[in-house]
């Protein structure tokens, strides 16, 4: 997958809206791209999305009857095609994996996986993660959160776009457990700083690294095709872990 276009925020009023009225519109952590699906990505939407789709609700899901059982649960945002989200989960079968995407051939992509390896501890849901955070999702239910390579909105002027602000780290604070982790990583230095700045300033959270900053990429984290693509090109990689203490 290649790295979400970066567009001007300004839009046209929508049909029907006054000139007049100053257009209001939220700003996204995501352009949504048409992007094509392929037969499999198609048949496994048909086929898999009634076992592993979870849908939208504006009010929280309990998540021991969705998964039938009570375990932790680990909740990865923007999975991109989901090969680490289901090997993680194939990993773990203790725990209860949740992924959000907005990209349609990646969710295609990661059921296509997902069903292939049987897992019954995956659901996904194709929505923007924000939304399914701040409604769908109970407080105090998660014990990890996963960020793996963000969108890094290289430009100044986009960086309003990046998901990691103060107050989304505050959501994911008070939908995190006490003790759970908010563990993000990236390939783009300045988004890593970014992310330091953000969590180091950030109440309720410790940071896991002996050296106060980045902590080593861990064992339980497969490589995505993101990093595979950033090694090649000789990019550095910065893992973060924070705990939610308070
Ligand atoms: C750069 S890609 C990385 C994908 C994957 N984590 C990897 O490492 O290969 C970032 C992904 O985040 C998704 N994304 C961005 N903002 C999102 C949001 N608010 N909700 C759900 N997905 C989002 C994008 O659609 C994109 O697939």
């Amino acid at each position: 997958m290649t790295n979400t276009p970066e567009q001007p925020e300004t839009q046209e009023p929508a049909a029907g809206q006054s000139e007049n009225v100053p257009y209001m519109r939220k700003i996204r952590s995501f352009v949504l791209r048409e992007g094509r699906l392929t037969k499999g990505q198609q048949n496994a939407l048909d086929n898999h999305w009634p076992a592993f789709g979870l849908a939208y609700q504006s009010t929280p899901l309990n998540l021991t009857e969705v998964f039938g059982r009570a375990a932790p649960v680990v909740l990865e945002i923007g999975f991109g095609m989901g090969k680490s989200l289901v090997t993680m989960a194939q990993h773990a079968p203790d725990k209860n994996f949740i992924g959000i995407e907005v990209h349609k051939p990646g969710v295609g992509a990661c059921l296509g996986d997902a069903a292939a390896a049987g897992l019954g501890n995956l659901r996904l849901f194709e929505h923007d993660a924000v939304e399914v955070l701040n409604d769908t999702i109970a407080d105090s239910s998660l014990s990890t959160v996963q960020l793996f390579f963000p969108d890094p909105w290289h430009k100044k002027r986009h960086h309003k776009r990046r998901i990691v602000q103060h107050d989304f780290v505050q959501l994911l604070r008070q939908k995190l457990q006490i003790g759970g982790v908010f563990h993000m990583a990236t390939d783009w230095q300045n988004y890593a700083e970014h992310m330091l700045e953000v969590m180091q300033t950030a109440e309720g959270f410790a940071n896991l690294s002996a050296t106060g900053n980045y902590v080593e990429r861990p064992e339980h984290r497969p490589l995505t095709k993101f990093e595979q693509r950033g090694q090649r090109l000789g990019h550095g990689v910065w893992d973060l872990m924070f705990e939610r203490i308070s």
